[in-house]
């Protein structure tokens, strides 16, 4: 069965470049990234590991694991890694994972069979430090992915998780935000002392409130 937002993200034990490791135990209290690839040896997937490995800070920044899946055995993907780093100027030191017998494509159903019977398509998962997924997003093989979108997504996961607030189209971190319908204009004024511009009653922005 699919998973949907708000569902706990499966966990598994798995051989990875990093070793061997229990999902929930790499991710301990973190926010994790799980992301598939097609196939290792790939050059969409190669600038997108790279990507990954050059922002290392702003991950580790914002309390967040990465943890990559591609179908190919072990040995295949070490030779890669070493590749990535050449050509991306990178070094990739979060784990991909050997998914050979496709059990975490499975779990996660990272496998379309209409886009393609055996490669993983280009599934991304965030996930709380509650251990339930946040998001999802699904590209397929030929386009690589916006990790500054991942990035923005997660700051905006992370804002809504601690205030009552939501972020609108466009969003960039330090933008202000949107006080969310279920609180009342009176209260918003109290919970929200950096103030509000009220557009409509239903569509009121406030500066991103403070950490706490
Ligand atoms: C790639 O990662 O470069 C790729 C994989 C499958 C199809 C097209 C591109």
């Amino acid at each position: 069965m699919s998973l949907r937002l708000g569902d706990t993200a499966p966990d598994f034990t798995a051989t990875t470049t990093e070793g061997q490791i229990n999902f929930y135990e790499f991710l301990g209290d973190s926010w994790g990234v799980l992301f598939s690839h097609p196939a290792d040896y790939t050059p969409v997937c190669t600038t997108e590991l790279g990507r990954t490995a050059l922002l290392k800070e702003e991950f580790a920044k914002r309390n967040v694991k990465v943890l990559a899946v591609s179908v190919d055995p072990l040995d295949k993907h070490q030779g890669w890694v070493k590749d990535i780093n050449e050509t991306q100027n990178c070094n990739v030191d979060f784990p991909i994972i050997a998914d050979e017998n496709r059990e975490v494509a499975g779990l996660y159903d990272m496998i379309h069979p209409n886009a393609s019977a055996t490669a993983t398509v280009r599934s991304l998962f965030i996930i709380g430090p509650d251990k339930l997924i946040k998001l999802m997003i699904i590209y397929p093989a030929s386009t690589g992915r916006n990790f500054f979108e991942v990035l923005r997504v997660i700051d905006s996961l992370q804002l809504t998780a601690k205030h009552s607030v939501a972020t609108p189209a466009d969003w960039k971190n330090g933008e202000n935000v949107i006080v969310v319908p279920a609180v009342s204009t009176e209260d918003a004024y109290k919970k929200f002392p950096k103030g509000l511009e009220i557009v409509k009653p239903y569509l009121r922005y406030t500066p991103v409130p403070d950490e706490n």
